[in-house]
């Protein structure tokens, strides 16, 4: 089995990036071949500094190893190191037509506070290129959270019809979602999504724990005071059980029963001190990780690897639209 995921090196790493993808990528480490990449291109979609572009790869690069994953088993890579994902991406938009992306939820959120004419190509494309990186590795599994399942429903009927047309050229590919933790709401709004732009919602990787704690303490809760899963009524203290809940590896009933009884002050506390010992650990990892010369070792040899697989899935699918490539 082939499981491939990726995260845009766009901002800080937030809480629901890693308890809804990164967290879960090193247990598929004894399901198959993982390759996990830096979606470096997938950045250059909205504005981005090239300093900043820059260090955040070499952070989530840092991130990915220090979550776990071996980069013996697997192949941690940037984007941008394997030009097959730009020349299949140009072959693929062929087969993508611009009423369904222009459906895209998430090119609708991230479009309607822009101008048409501030709009790049790139944003309204994104599906293309996220079909080319899933499709380069034949991969059958994509770890991801919630918000990213539309995009592998769109590569999965861009295989069907590609398929249809050229015999089995491309493997299908599923997403899969974590189900307690496939969609981490944001602490000042719970209705909206964790998101790597609302500094107040937002729990970050690298923030202090006095930050998170304070954050944590003044989430917004519901009114009443009964700890519950409601995610209509009680969205923001949904959200924390759910925290908890994926920190813990339990289900949200669990979660809920632990906390039976519960003042709001008390179960706040324990929340914030879950996050922050989750998080402790893992950040001296980076720590350590970043002051070393790992990434760029890793990083070399993962688009070694990355290359030579890439490179016989474009050939195939060459082959298949009739471009002549006799090499
Ligand atoms: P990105 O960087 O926006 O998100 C990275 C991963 O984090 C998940 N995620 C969340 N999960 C739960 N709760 C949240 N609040 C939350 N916010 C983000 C996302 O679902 C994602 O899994 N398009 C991808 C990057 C990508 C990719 C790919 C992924 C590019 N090519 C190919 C898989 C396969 C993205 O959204 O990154």
């Amino acid at each position: 089995m082939r499981i491939l995921s990726g995260i845009k090196p766009t901002g800080e790493l937030t809480l629901g990036n890693y308890l809804g993808a990164l967290k879960n990528f090193k247990a598929f480490e004894k399901q198959g071949e993982c390759f996990i990449f830096i979606a470096d291109l997938h950045a250059l979609t909205l504005p981005i500094e090239p300093k900043v572009l820059k260090e955040n790869s070499k952070s989530l690069a840092a991130f990915y190893l220090a979550s776990g994953l071996d980069p013996k088993k697997t192949t941690l890579f940037l984007q941008s190191d394997v030009s097959a994902h730009s020349e299949l991406n140009a072959i693929l938009q062929n087969y993508l037509y611009m009423g369904e992306l222009s459906r895209m939820t998430q090119f609708k959120d991230k479009a309607k506070s822009m101008k048409d004419s501030a709009i790049g190509l790139g944003l309204f494309a994104y599906p293309v290129l996220m079909s080319a990186d899933i499709l380069l590795y034949d991969a059958d599994v994509v770890p991801v959270g919630e918000d990213q399942v539309q995009h592998i429903e769109l590569t999965r009927d861009l295989v069907n019809r590609f398929n249809k047309r050229y015999g089995k050229v491309l493997v299908m590919p599923k997403a899969n979602i974590n189900k307690v933790s496939k969609r981490i709401m944001s602490l000042s709004d719970p209705t909206k999504k964790m998101s790597k732009s609302d500094p107040k919602g937002d729990i970050y990787l690298k923030d202090n724990p006095d930050v998170i704690r304070k954050k944590i303490m003044s989430a917004v809760t519901d009114s009443g005071n009964e700890i519950k899963y409601d995610e209509v009524n009680k969205p923001g203290i949904s959200n924390l059980l759910v925290i908890y809940a994926a920190i813990k590896g339990i289900d949200i009933p669990a979660s809920e029963k632990h906390f039976q009884g519960y003042r709001y002050g008390d179960f706040k506390k324990e929340i914030a001190d879950t996050v922050i010992n989750e998080l402790k650990p893992f950040m001296e990892r980076y720590q350590e990780i970043m002051k070393s010369d790992l990434v760029n070792q890793v990083l070399l040899d993962g688009a070694k690897r990355a290359n030579k697989i890439a490179n016989i899935t474009l050939k195939r699918v060459k082959r298949a639209v009739g471009l002549f490539d006799e090499k």
